[in-house]
């Protein structure tokens, strides 16, 4: 640890699972009773809008009944404490790193709080539902949706988190399965730039042979367990 200095950390549903939020791929591979694919394309989008909004608008609301974790209070500590930098690249859309205190980071796949104009692309803040034709503040066209990004879509901030990557000395990923691109990808792009790489989830991910190192269990144990490691090193 004494060589380390820059921290890469990749978040997915499995640290905000304790939250009480429903990961994607869980039994019966429904995600909230859907399958993805009715909810998370452009296609979806074009074809149901008003079921592709109501799905992300009750999303939006559960927000408010749940709180962050023990792993998601860890990474705030971290983010308080370490001294080197740090990002913290989420692939959720919740907002539970922020709200237990992180700075150091940000939203591959968009946020659930936030609207994203079809039409001009501002994105905006959002609360509260979000119908569809809901006009844009900034453009005055009524093409307002929810700022996820779909499959087929590009993730959000591709630049920030490639340079980061290329400087990391350590990659850690937390809470995800491994099975979208090109989040999955990051611990090869780590690696080729010469960075440790720990993965910490319930079970061995997709990616999980390209790990330095595994640890399996539940994010609340172990991110608070790694973080104390990290910081008294
Ligand atoms: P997944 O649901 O695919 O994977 C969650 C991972 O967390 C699984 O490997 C679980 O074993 C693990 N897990 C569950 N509970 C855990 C716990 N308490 N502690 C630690 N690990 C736990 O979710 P993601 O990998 O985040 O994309 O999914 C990636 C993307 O696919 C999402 O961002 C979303 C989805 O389609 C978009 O919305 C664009």
């Amino acid at each position: 640890m004494r060589d380390i200095q820059n921290i890469v950390i990749l978040t997915g549903a499995g640290i905000s699972a304790e939250s009480g939020i429903a990961t994607f791929r869980g039994p019966g591979g429904l995600w909230e009773g859907h399958r993805v694919e009715d909810v998370c394309t452009p296609q979806a989008l074009a074809h149901d809008p008003a079921l592709v909004h109501r799905f992300y608008d009750l999303r939006r609301a559960a927000l408010d009944t749940v709180i962050p974790n023990a792993a998601h209070d860890a990474l705030a500590r971290l983010d308080r404490e370490w001294p080197g930098e740090l990002l913290i690249v989420t692939q959720n859309v919740d907002d539970l790193h922020e709200r237990a205190g992180a700075t150091r980071m940000l939203h591959m796949h968009g946020e659930l709080n936030s609207a994203l104009c079809a039409d001009c692309g501002v994105q905006a803040e959002w609360r509260g539902s979000l119908p569809p034709g809901s006009v844009c503040a900034a453009c005055g066209a009524t093409t307002l949706r929810p700022d996820i990004v779909f499959f087929g879509e590009m993730p959000y901030r591709m630049d920030a988190i490639e340079r980061a990557l290329s400087r990391a000395d350590l990659f850690v990923s937390i809470g995800t399965s491994g099975a979208v691109y090109p989040a999955a990808g990051f611990v090869q792009t780590a690696r080729y730039h010469g960075a440790q790489t720990l993965e910490l989830n319930l079970e061995p991910s997709a990616g999980s042979v390209y790990f330095h190192e595994a640890r399996m269990g539940a994010a609340g144990v172990l991110v608070p367990e790694w973080v104390g490691e990290v910081l008294s090193a």
